[in-house]
């Protein structure tokens, strides 16, 4: 019986190790090979994590905002908004960056944008040095909920219809009076525009800031 019992026991072993390596002894060719191949396999895993965990993060967020990037039209109302406005403008959730550095274009400057995944400020950040507006532009890595909107007298927000009460209680004790604000796709709750600006999905709405 004892016999019977280390016949199985070798033979579970044999399996393992060809399992691991083909059975092949220590430093052979096949074990590096697999050792190779599950390091370049796990290597991948890991990095395509790194890549994707910023863009899945804001679902585990209090408020939801994914990255939904403006279309054209929506960048234009936005634009046609701020007409005539000049000076510092921002983005609060910026994406990769096509409100601002069209902002930029458009004369405002510094045009800077929130944004709290760093892969789209990285690459904002490399859309405006091969625009030539790196010296118009500013992307920072932070948090929307806890930047400062007083400097700002020019605030566009592509938000979500659960953030917006939250949003409008910021602005009205941290922005300036005579600030203009442009909600795109959501208005804010409360406040009465000054301008609604295209239809459907690429709604804008303009917002001039009177504290009462
Ligand atoms: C709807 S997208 C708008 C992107 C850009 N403004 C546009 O119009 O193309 C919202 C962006 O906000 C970012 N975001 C989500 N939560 C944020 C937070 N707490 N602070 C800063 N950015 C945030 C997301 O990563 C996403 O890029």
């Amino acid at each position: 019986m004892a016999g019977n019992e280390n016949v199985v026991a070798g033979q579970n072993e044999t399996a393992f190790l060809e399992l691991l390596g083909g059975g092949e002894p220590v430093g052979s060719g096949k074990r590096w090979g697999g050792m190779v191949v599950a390091g370049i396999t796990g290597g991948a895993a890991l990095a395509l994590s790194v890549i994707c965990l910023p863009f899945v993060s804001p679902a585990l967020r209090r408020v939801c905002l994914p990255y939904v990037p403006a279309t054209t039209s929506q960048v234009n109302n936005v634009l046609r908004a701020l007409r005539g406005r000049s000076g510092r403008m921002v983005d609060l959730g910026s994406g990769d960056g096509r409100i601002v550095l069209s902002a930029a274009q458009a004369g405002f400057s510094p045009a800077e944008g929130v944004e709290l995944n760093l892969w789209l400020v990285l690459y904002s950040k490399f859309q405006a040095f091969k625009r030539g507006l790196s010296s118009k532009t500013d992307f920072h890595r932070k948090d929307l909920w806890k930047f400062s909107l007083k400097p700002y007298p020019n605030i566009v927000i592509f938000g979500v219809e659960e953030m917006m009460t939250e949003l409008e209680l910021k602005l009205q004790k941290e922005v300036e009076d005579g600030t203009h604000i442009v909600a795109c796709r959501f208005p804010l709750p409360t406040l009465k525009p000054a301008a609604t600006i295209g239809s459907g999905l690429d709604t804008v709405w303009l917002y001039k800031h009177k504290s009462n």
